[in-house]
């Protein structure tokens, strides 16, 4: 497995990475990544971080039954694009959908948990029900593991529609009540291809001084 990608051509060419092969990833290559994510940055250094790496036939297919059914509940049953269309929209539909419908068939479904967490502009009279876990702690752990999982060759994508089912996830996998779900990152061999990403350019959203002005003084 190529180890040794630049961190830009790794940024420039991670895309979500939807298409992946049944193969199993070596457990060392798992340990590794989640090295990767543990290595981030977060609020007051706390790693309020937990992953929970799903491998097991019945809670992948679970994931997947569940997931299935939020993304068609949340888009609707007529979501599929007309095959005709080339639009980038479309093709990432398609791909959604083909995740969808194929994930428990990822070797690894990673789970990664953040501790709940208020924020402070809640003031503690006003918190009700649990706290959501810390998202900005939480994020940077996730993208070093996308980009591990790219510098490694490894296919990855960034899912948050667990939260249509998460109370049921918890139960089914035993997650504590003060840690919520951040991210699911299905993990394998691609099928797609890598790269490269469409983004806006960065000098369109950027602003020199005053808002509105995108060349400095
Ligand atoms: C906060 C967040 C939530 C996302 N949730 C999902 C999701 O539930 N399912 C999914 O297939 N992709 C999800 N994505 C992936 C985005 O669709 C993807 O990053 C974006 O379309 C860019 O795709 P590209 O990197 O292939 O160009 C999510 C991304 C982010 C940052």
């Amino acid at each position: 497995m190529a180890d040794e990608m630049g961190i830009f051509e790794t940024m420039y060419t991670m895309r979500a990475m939807r298409r992946l092969k049944p193969d199993p990833v070596p457990l060392e290559t798992i340990r590794k990544i989640l090295e990767a994510g543990t290595q981030a940055p977060s609020g007051q250094n706390l790693q309020a971080w937990a992953f929970v790496v799903l491998q097991d036939p019945d809670k992948k297919k679970f994931f997947q039954e569940r997931y299935h059914k939020a993304i068609l509940d949340r888009f609707g049953e007529g979501m599929t694009p007309d095959p005709n269309d080339t639009s980038s929209f479309a093709r990432t539909v398609r791909s959604a959908l083909h995740l969808a419908e194929h994930m428990h068939e990822a070797p690894v479904l990673l789970l990664v948990c953040g501790k709940r967490d208020w924020p402070f502009a809640v003031p503690k009279d006003k918190r009700v029900g649990h706290a959501p876990p810390s998202y900005g702690s939480i994020y940077p752990c996730v993208q070093n593991i996308l980009l591990a999982c790219r510098a490694l060759g490894l296919g990855a994508s960034l899912t948050t529609m667990h939260q249509m089912f998460e109370d049921e996830l918890h139960q089914r996998v035993g997650i504590p009540d003060d840690y919520g779900v951040v991210a699911t990152i299905p993990i394998g061999f691609p099928s797609g291809k890598f790269g490269p990403v469409k983004r806006r350019p960065a000098p369109d959203v950027t602003h020199f001084d005053t808002w509105g002005q995108h060349q400095p003084a």
